[in-house]
């Protein structure tokens, strides 16, 4: 039978690892990328990052690659007349500085179609709520206000929908009734920083299929099956019937 889906292996050889160039678009405080710039120069990660493209001329993120050495370009969307044309001069200065992977942390611009043509499932994102909950602005706020009792954060591919792609990996934390959307962009901040790099390792070493809006992760073990539960079940709840 055909297959309905496109797939898409992305990543090197199953068995070498190799350092994949990365392109990052940031616009603010850069601690995503501050966070992927740790796990490169600590080892873990296997990548190296050829540019970091920011729309804001004032991103902190700017002068953290300053302090390591990584090259920067400033692309001010506000010079340019029409989204596809600030997409395009992106485009151009990620295909000079030979990025495979465009890693967006923090950039708070919508990408045209343009772009994603330009990198087909090769834009990855990171998005502070448990996708498809809660995408846009302000999710951490949003999550808090409604009264969820866990959110999270997701790294996913990014497509031409609002934080719609392919999801890599989640992390989950509890979200407490005096939560507010500050406290809880901290908590879930932290989880942020730990399965960005993760995900792009796992794309590193090849093992990222993405099979229609499915992704698969070669060769790791499952999570276990393990309930989170929030409040917590008391007592006789807790140990289960019987
Ligand atoms: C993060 O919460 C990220 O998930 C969201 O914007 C925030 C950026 O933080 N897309 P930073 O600039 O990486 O510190």
């Amino acid at each position: 039978m055909e297959e309905p889906f496109v797939t898409f292996e992305t990543g090197g050889t199953k068995t070498q690892k190799r350092k994949i160039p990365l392109g990052i678009l940031v616009s603010g405080n850069g601690s995503n990328l501050q966070s992927l710039i740790d796990r490169i120069e600590d080892g873990t990660l296997d990548a190296e990052i050829r540019i970091v493209i920011s729309n804001n001329p004032e991103a902190y993120a700017l002068e953290r690659c300053r302090k390591h050495n990584i090259r920067t370009a400033v692309v001010d969307h506000r010079d340019f007349q029409t989204r596809e044309a600030f997409d395009r001069r992106m485009i151009e200065i990620l295909a000079d500085s030979k990025v495979e992977l465009v890693a967006m942390a923090g950039f708070m611009r919508v990408l045209t179609p343009v772009f994603f043509k330009a990198f087909p499932m090769k834009i990855m994102n990171i998005h502070p709520a448990l996708l498809p909950s809660f995408p846009g602005i302000h999710a951490q706020k949003k999550a808090a206000d409604y009264g969820v009792r866990f959110s999270g954060c997701t790294v996913h591919f990014a497509d031409e929908g609002m934080d719609t792609g392919p999801i890599i990996i989640q992390a989950v934390v509890p979200v407490y009734d005096d939560d507010n959307g500050e406290s809880l962009a901290e908590r879930i901040l932290k989880e942020e920083h730990r399965i960005y790099p993760q995900a792009i390792q796992y794309y590193a070493e090849g093992k990222i299929d993405v099979i229609g809006r499915k992704v698969r992760i070669q060769g790791i073990p499952r999570s276990p099956e393990k309930p989170l539960y929030n409040p917590p079940l008391m007592n006789q709840f807790a140990l289960g019937p019987g």
